[in-house]
């Protein structure tokens, strides 16, 4: 079973309380998404494999530790996932972007792909799934689906928020994938938004609405 990393941070916690808050503008929505998704990054590549390295300081050789040539991807699930890009490649400046585009249809809620461009070497690469709403779950499991089926073998999933349907479903359908939120909400409305949630990522993010 894959566990559930639920960021209690105070930095992300006060982010979070100000992301939720349905008079924040679309900037301060945009930065908070990618300052959350920054400060997200250190915990979820806190067990990248480091070796140990010779420095010269002005003073003296210091033995140093640096990240091992770990290959890594950020893979945004489109249009929301774009905005936690930023944060990643602020902490990882030289990490490989994929992109995967899906959107739910309205009426089912299921996922439909629109678009997938991966770097070339992905199936060498350990990669990290960006979304900031983890609702149903069912876009998550299908990104995941998709980076397995080309090869991909270590796969994280990093959202916002997350609800306990999402939860599940990832559990269920891919019990292999470590899960990072800075929340776990209380459950779906109707029409599939997490409740109290943030509203739809997307068009917050982009001033679609
Ligand atoms: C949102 C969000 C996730 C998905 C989560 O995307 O960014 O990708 O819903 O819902 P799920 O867990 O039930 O699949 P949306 O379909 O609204 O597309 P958008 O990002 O283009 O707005
Ligand atoms: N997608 C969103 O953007 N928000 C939700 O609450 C659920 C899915």
């Amino acid at each position: 079973m894959s566990k559930v990393h639920v960021f209690d941070h105070p930095l992300i916690q006060h982010k979070l309380s100000i992301l939720r808050d349905k008079n924040t503008s679309v900037k301060e929505f945009r930065e908070l998404v990618s300052e959350i998704a920054m400060l997200m990054c250190f915990e979820a590549t806190r067990d990248l494999p480091l070796e140990e390295v010779q420095v010269e300081t002005p003073v003296a050789m210091a033995t140093c530790r640096q990240i091992a040539g770990k290959k890594l991807a950020v893979v945004p699930i489109l249009r929301a996932g774009l905005g936690m890009v930023d944060g990643m490649v602020t902490m990882m400046p030289n990490v490989k972007v994929g992109h995967i585009g899906l959107f739910r249809d309205p009426d089912t809620l299921a996922p439909v792909k629109y678009y997938f461009k991966m770097p070339p070497d992905i199936a060498e690469r350990d990669a990290i799934i960006v979304d900031p709403m983890l609702a149903t779950g069912g876009s998550a499991a299908a990104a995941t689906t998709f980076l397995k089926e080309v090869g991909v073998k270590h796969i994280k999933l990093m959202s916002v928020i997350g609800a306990p349907e999402g939860v599940s479903l990832m559990q269920k359908e891919h019990p292999d994938v470590d899960i990072y939120v800075a929340a776990l909400d209380d459950h779906l409305n109707e029409h599939g938004y997490i409740v109290p949630g943030l509203g739809d990522a997307g068009d917050r993010i982009f001033g679609t609405k």
